[in-house]
């Protein structure tokens, strides 16, 4: 047990973090804990939390045990999210291996996301910071997750989608919980207000190009790292940003996908024609230079910089070490 005032290393933060959902999952009542022990056998990439601790951590790289508690709740609640996506997906892979609601039905997957929220809600309340800090923030970021789905949801098939809405959308789904992990790791770094509010912009654009990358990632053809469904996003009703660029600039595509006349060989040879993939990644790059600058404008040392920096090539897709 680590005592409220001693301060952590980042490796050892990062290994209690693991630690810390581990048991969350696997301690868990006996009626829940075959679904939660099924959970725990896959990790995910841990990049929200990685962006906690990296965040929290002081001028000399020590962070508080909150930091640990913090970044568990964060994965956790994201891990609820996730659970509750595959049922509305009706998706049969996560993070390499089965989903819940596939092995164990909807209903099950449903429930256990509900559950996972509140453990992620116990996690946060004990935080000795918590209260003052990260009690209201946490319920907002949670409403502005669950509304970006449900904006998502409102327009799945929307084949006249705008740019600005899926920003909108994704901003919901995606950045919230980004967001969220900077604004959690900077209050625990004792940043200044307007730190903080620097930390949350970084946090955003963060979660843009995650989600950016993520919706380039379905138009591979093979799972690959992705460990889920890739070319399923269209199948779902969902439109992404480079479905939405080819529609615009191949009017004849969009009549098509209009009547219902488009197979996947077909949107996948529209996507290259019109360059879908390539101004995706030019918006990613966009989003990683406002991000890169908000970073090199904070008052950090050098190493912390380089790990904000890791965690945005991570979010791109590239390869970081933290
Ligand atoms: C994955 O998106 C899903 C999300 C980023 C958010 C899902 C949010 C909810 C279901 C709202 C409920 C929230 C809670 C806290 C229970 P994706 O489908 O584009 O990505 P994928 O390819 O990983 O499935
Ligand atoms: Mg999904």
């Amino acid at each position: 047990m680590v005592e409220p005032m001693e301060k952590l290393a980042y490796e050892d933060a990062y290994k209690l973090v693991k630690k810390e959902i581990n048991s969350a999952l696997t301690r868990s009542p006996r009626i829940v804990n075959d679904y939660l022990t099924h959970l725990s056998n896959s990790q995910g990439k841990m990049i929200r939390a990685v962006s906690v601790l990296v965040c929290a951590e002081d001028e000399e790289g020590k962070l508080k045990s909150g930091a640990v508690q913090a970044a568990a709740a964060i994965e956790i609640i994201h891990l609820a999210s996730l659970v509750h996506d595959d049922v509305i997906d009706n998706a049969d892979l996560r993070r390499g291996q089965e989903t819940l609601q596939k092995k164990f039905g909807k209903r099950t997957a449903v429930i256990c996301g509900d559950y996972l929220l509140s453990l992620a809600l116990k996690t946060i309340s004990t935080i000795p910071e918590g209260k003052h800090y990260l009690d209201i923030p946490t319920s907002d970021y949670i409403s502005k997750l669950c509304l970006g789905e449900l904006r998502q949801h409102i327009n799945n098939n929307n084949l006249d989608l705008s740019l600005l809405e899926y920003i909108r959308i994704i901003s919901g789904k995606t950045a919230a919980l980004f967001e969220a992990s900077f604004f959690a790791g900077a209050v625990l770094s004792g940043a200044s207000q307007s730190e903080i509010n620097m930390y949350k912009k970084i946090g955003n654009y963060a979660g843009l190009i995650f989600q950016l990358r993520d919706d380039c990632l379905d138009f591979d053809n093979t799972v690959g790292s992705a460990k889920k469904p890739v070319q399923s996003d269209y199948e779902q009703g969902v439109i992404t940003l480079p479905l939405i660029l080819s529609f615009s600039r191949l009017p004849a595509f969009k009549k098509k996908a209009m009547e219902k006349n488009i197979t996947r060989e077909d949107i996948n040879r529209a996507v290259e024609e019109a360059g879908g993939l390539d101004y995706t990644n030019q918006i990613i790059k966009r989003y990683y230079r406002k991000a890169d600058q908000n970073i090199s404008k904070l008052n950090v040392s050098e190493e912390k910089s380089k790990k904000l920096i890791a965690i945005l090539k991570k979010a791109s897709g590239m390869k970081a070490e933290i």
